[in-house]
């Protein structure tokens, strides 16, 4: 039988090591964009360590466009660490609206009970909703250190780049990401990333950024049932969507009614 043609091109072979000549080629590619599709975001203005924490908990699952409105006005109303922890979850939660996943409002007001917002990826890393990347996202963003994080975005990014498109386990990506950290240049370099990821990753073909079901599942009615509490109590009822919003502390239960917390 006649050998088919190979259709896929060759894939890279796995690389740890990146030369400087191809570091240099992708931080020039990465900052001249830059140059020209930088955006300005109400969160880019500060280094306040407590505002980039609200503003990194909500871009975790919410789009930039929804977040800005939010963000201005959680920082209107809630400007510091202590109008935060002062502030009851029921009000915090209300505020939330139009979010969705509103289990973070619970985590920065709970955050926010603990102090200020901690230096260390380690101690970031003890706070609820706090992974990895967020909690560098915050010593880069707020700090400006010197440490390489990766998202989704910035994995595919390097995944396209440096492996052809080819999934590689996290410790290789970090490594490739470590290595092309442009020193003294943290803060923009991932500004400029975040930026990439967003306008540019879409336009890679094969590259499919993934959307979410949302309609019927579990998350809408939660949402559904949730705006509902926003407005007032309503008579207890049980289902799994219920018992699910106790067990993660956004509904209690009181005096025969449903009810946000506090
Ligand atoms: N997503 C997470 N952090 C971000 C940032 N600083 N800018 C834009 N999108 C982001």
């Amino acid at each position: 039988m006649r050998k088919l043609h190979r259709l896929v091109p060759h894939r890279r072979p796995l690389r740890r090591s990146i030369s400087q000549a191809s570091r240099k080629e992708f931080q020039s590619h990465i900052f001249s964009w830059w140059k020209t599709h930088r955006r300005d975001l109400p969160w880019r203005h500060t280094h306040d360590p407590y505002k980039i924490f609200v503003s990194e908990i909500m871009l975790q699952q919410t789009q930039v466009s929804r977040v800005i409105p939010k963000y201005l006005e959680f920082i209107h109303q809630y400007p510091t660490v202590n109008s935060l922890a002062k502030a009851s979850t029921s009000d915090v939660l209300r505020l939330w609206k139009g979010m969705g996943y509103n289990r973070r409002a619970l985590y920065l007001k709970k955050s926010a009970l603990l102090g200020e917002i901690p230096k260390t990826e380690k101690e970031l890393m003890k706070l609820p909703g706090v992974g990895k990347y967020t909690a560098r996202a915050i010593l880069v963003f707020a700090y400006k250190q010197d440490i390489a994080m990766v998202d989704t975005n910035i994995r595919q990014i390097l995944t396209h780049f440096f492996f052809g498109d080819a999934p590689q386990k996290e410790k290789v990506i970090q490594q490739v990401a470590d290595q092309l950290l442009p020193k003294g240049k943290s803060w923009e370099w991932h500004q400029a990333l975040m930026d990439y990821g967003a306008m540019e990753l879409e336009k890679i073909p094969g590259v499919i950024k993934k959307q979410k079901k949302f309609k019927n599942s579990n998350r809408y009615f939660r949402g559904k049932l949730m705006d509902i509490l926003r407005e007032g109590p309503v008579k207890e009822y049980s289902s799994p969507i219920v018992t699910g919003l106790i067990k993660d502390g956004l509904v209690v239960k009181k005096d025969g009614m449903l009810l946000l917390p506090d």
